[in-house]
């Protein structure tokens, strides 16, 4: 026979102490039953809940992808095979790699479809005011801007300002083997894990002097850019219905969407697993550059974490398995 459990007599406590000593708990006990609704099967039933109502919730046994990223990051030089791998990269292997990556912007930029951009204008603006000047900014005036500033906004956020010499090689092992003349590489306004620089300025500008509205590919060597497309109404409208970022961003006001594409394997194939983060990284470091020319130009500017990413990719072109949308910026005219 079952016991009766004997009643406990009610506590009385004042709010301040409610509030101490079970505040926490009971939220936690709400928190946990606020997610039961759908299933307690969560992971396997029909009724689809958006992951963000569960995942990492008590009874859940999903974590948010970012969770799992975390925790299976590699910890350590062994996980990241420093020995074996990343070091002897360095060798033939970036000259290859970076070699092969100037041979195909030239041929690109050798193309009808390249535009060279204007020399850019040298911003002189003291950098403690603009860091602390920079805000985004969502209004813009839908006014038409200069090829000039585009090309100064791309030049300062990925351009190229430098070079590199990676002397020409030969080996006793290989004595017939030689790698030609010393190898010269460009390096860029914004740091890339490596050198290896794995993001594409993918450009939809519209209302830009001297420019047509369409899409392009920025070319940090040649600083140029490759006409991916001109827009017909299809595309405007394709761009309209994508562009839905937020209630107080009138897309059809912005002069630039520019999106950040990662090629994944350019630096996965050297850092593994931790591409991805160098990638986020860099697109966060190129991102404020941009910020910070557009303050100093006086324009409009804001990052866009809201972007319908599988809708940009198809977009642009991009196919979402080596190459994935990363980021996105917008600009334009205050
Ligand atoms: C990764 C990232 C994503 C963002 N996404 C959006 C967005 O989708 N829409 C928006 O209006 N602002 C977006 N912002 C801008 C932030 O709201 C803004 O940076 C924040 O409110 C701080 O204001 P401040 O940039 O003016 O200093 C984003 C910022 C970052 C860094």
């Amino acid at each position: 026979m079952l016991k009766r459990r004997p009643t406990k007599k009610p506590t009385v406590m004042d709010i301040s102490e409610f509030r101490q000593k079970e505040f926490g708990p009971l939220m936690e006990i709400f928190d946990a039953c606020s997610h039961l609704p759908a299933s307690l099967y969560i992971e396997s039933t029909a009724i689809k809940v958006p992951g963000a109502n569960y995942n990492s919730a008590m009874i859940s046994e999903a974590h948010f992808l970012s969770e799992d990223y975390l925790l299976n990051s590699k910890r350590n030089s062994l996980d990241l095979g420093i020995g074996i791998s990343v070091m002897n990269y360095a060798s033939f292997g970036i000259r290859g790699s970076l070699s092969m990556r100037h041979l195909k912007e030239q041929r690109l930029a050798a193309t009808q479809k390249t535009v060279k951009l204007p020399p850019y204008k040298m911003v002189n603006a003291p950098l403690g005011i603009a860091i602390r000047a920079r805000r985004s900014i969502r209004e813009m005036s839908g006014k038409p801007m200069d090829l000039q500033t585009l090309s100064t906004i791309l030049f300062y956020a990925n351009g190229t300002t430098g070079d590199f010499i990676l002397a020409s090689e030969t080996t006793d092992a290989l004595p017939e083997h030689s790698l030609g003349a010393d190898f010269v590489g460009k390096l860029r306004a914004a740091p890339s894990g490596g050198g290896l620089y794995p993001i594409y300025l993918y450009i939809v500008a519209r209302n830009v002097k001297d420019l047509e509205d369409g899409l392009y590919i920025y070319l940090p060597l040649s600083h140029a850019l490759h006409t991916v497309r001109t827009f017909d109404e299809q595309d405007k409208e394709a761009f309209a219905n994508l562009a839905q970022w937020g209630v107080n961003i009138n897309s059809a006001k912005v002069n630039l969407a520019i999106f950040f594409v990662y090629s994944l394997f350019e630096n996965s194939r050297k850092y593994g697993d931790q591409g991805a983060t160098f990638a986020i990284i860099e697109a966060g470091e190129m991102s404020q550059n941009m910020h910070l020319c557009c303050t100093a130009l006086n324009l409009a500017s804001c990052d866009i974490g809201g972007y319908e990413k599988s809708l940009s990719e198809q977009f642009l072109g991009v196919d979402g398995l080596s190459k994935h949308v990363i980021h996105l910026v917008i600009i334009g005219m205050k």
